[in-house]
């Protein structure tokens, strides 16, 4: 197989790198480790900046976006029963999010893509990517027991945290940071109408916890658990009751209903700072993860791809390697606002430590504050809808 650009990764990153080249007259291929039915059953995050909507609609790829994900225009945040709500339009000037799940975008973007005859070769993992340092890189794959070939101009590594495009960056390009969180998340999906209008995020003395949706009868929620707990400690209702007790308001009430699917996430904040070697460059969780407070991880992998086409664009069609020369550099930019707002975010609304002590005395502090100060407020808002590209240039 021959083309311009070798795309490893049918995730969010993978997808919408490919439609923006094809749109742009540039030519790739997609593979995939695992199945199609896999990868659209993998449920993840919801919530989609204004950024990335706006990407999606531009490339004609957000038809059922629109008609079914819901937009959003301010978000509540709850601290020991207290709720207040952060708007969003005056403090970022008509900004807002939209909730639609993960999968639903990477059905979207998949179906968009082989209905056009493009190319994905799906249980088709990478093994190993090679002669990146020379103008004609190769990704060797593996397929149904036989080995194929890629042979291309670029490689985008868009293989999510456990790929190879990292694996294969030398180990001295870059240097590696992480945080590993003292807690995790047990996310639900349950057949029940969302309790809340707009998203919830609430401290709690018994952890944190999240109220989210997928549509008009679909909601998705999440708590606090601890790293080692296992789903299967936790029943539906003792599910419904922590999460009542948490997210609880006098006046409220939290509806229940069937779960549907229940899984825990733990919680890491990651990044290396070099995302290319030659030609070989990496996009969204392949470089970094965020803890999910705060929802930046899938708008961060779009924001890499914006950068990544940015420079190919230069090369393709104006002969330049700048943009690709600097993809690194203006990648980092977002990502490290996006690394200290999730961190934010979690920290201010995790259970780290006694309740009394000096580090909840801070969170409560900050909270107190968002309620009091416009500016602070502002500077959430700011940045949960998603700072527009022209704040980093
Ligand atoms: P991915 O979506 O991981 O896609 C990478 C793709 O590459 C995968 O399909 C994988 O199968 C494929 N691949 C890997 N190795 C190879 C190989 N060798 N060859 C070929 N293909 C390969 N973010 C939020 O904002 N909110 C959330 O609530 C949230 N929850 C999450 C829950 C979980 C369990 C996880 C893992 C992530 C969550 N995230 C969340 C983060 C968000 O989903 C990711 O940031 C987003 O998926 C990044 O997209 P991506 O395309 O970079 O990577
Ligand atoms: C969702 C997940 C998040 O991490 C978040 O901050 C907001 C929403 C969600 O899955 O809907």
């Amino acid at each position: 197989i021959r083309t311009q650009v070798g795309i490893i990764g049918a995730g969010p990153a993978g997808l919408t790198l490919a439609h923006w080249l094809k749109q742009q007259g540039i030519e790739s291929v997609i593979i995939e480790h695992r199945s199609r039915e896999y990868v659209q059953a993998r449920v993840r995050a919801g919530l989609l900046e204004q950024n990335t909507v706006d990407i999606l609609k531009d490339l004609g790829l957000a038809g059922r976006l629109v008609r079914e994900g819901h937009t959003h225009h301010g978000v509540y945040l709850s601290f020991d029963g207290e709720r207040i709500r952060v708007p969003f339009d005056q403090h970022t000037g008509g900004r807002h999010i939209t909730i639609y799940g993960q999968q639903e975008v990477v059905k979207d973007l998949t179906d968009a893509w082989l209905s056009a005859g493009e190319t994905i070769l799906f249980e088709a993992p990478a093994r190993q990517i090679a002669a990146f340092d020379t103008n004609q890189p190769k990704i060797y794959f593996e397929q149904e027991g036989e080995e194929g070939v890629i042979a291309c101009d670029f490689v985008a590594a868009c293989d999510g945290f456990h790929g190879i495009g990292r694996k294969t960056l030398p180990t001295n390009t870059y240097n590696e940071y992480s945080i590993t969180y003292p807690f995790s998340w047990l996310g639900i999906l349950a057949n029940v109408a969302p309790s809340s209008d707009e998203l919830i995020y609430a401290y709690h003395e018994r952890g944190f916890a999240l109220h989210s949706l997928r549509s008009s009868t679909v909601s998705r929620l999440y708590i606090q658990v601890e790293n080692d707990d296992h789903v299967d400690n936790w029943s539906d209702d003792q599910i419904w009751e922590e999460l009542s007790v948490r997210l609880g308001t006098p006046g409220w009430e939290l509806k229940s209903g069937p779960i549907f699917e229940k899984s825990i996430t733990p919680m890491r904040s990651y990044l290396i700072d070099n995302m290319q070697a030659g030609r070989l460059f990496l996009a969204g969780d392949a470089a970094h993860i965020v803890p999910p407070t705060g929802g930046k991880g899938l708008n961060l992998a779009i924001a890499d791809v914006k950068h990544l086409v940015d420079g190919f664009v230069d090369y393709y069609r104006h002969n330049s390697c700048r943009g690709l020369e600097q993809y690194t550099q203006t990648a980092l930019r977002r990502i490290w606002r996006a690394q200290d707002f999730s961190n934010f975010m979690t920290t201010l609304f995790h259970k780290q430590a006694e309740h009394g002590s000096f580090q909840y005395r801070l969170q409560r502090a900050k909270f107190d504050y968002i309620r009091m100060s416009d500016a602070y407020a502002a500077t959430i808002a700011e940045n949960y809808v998603g700072l527009p590209f022209d704040a980093f240039t």
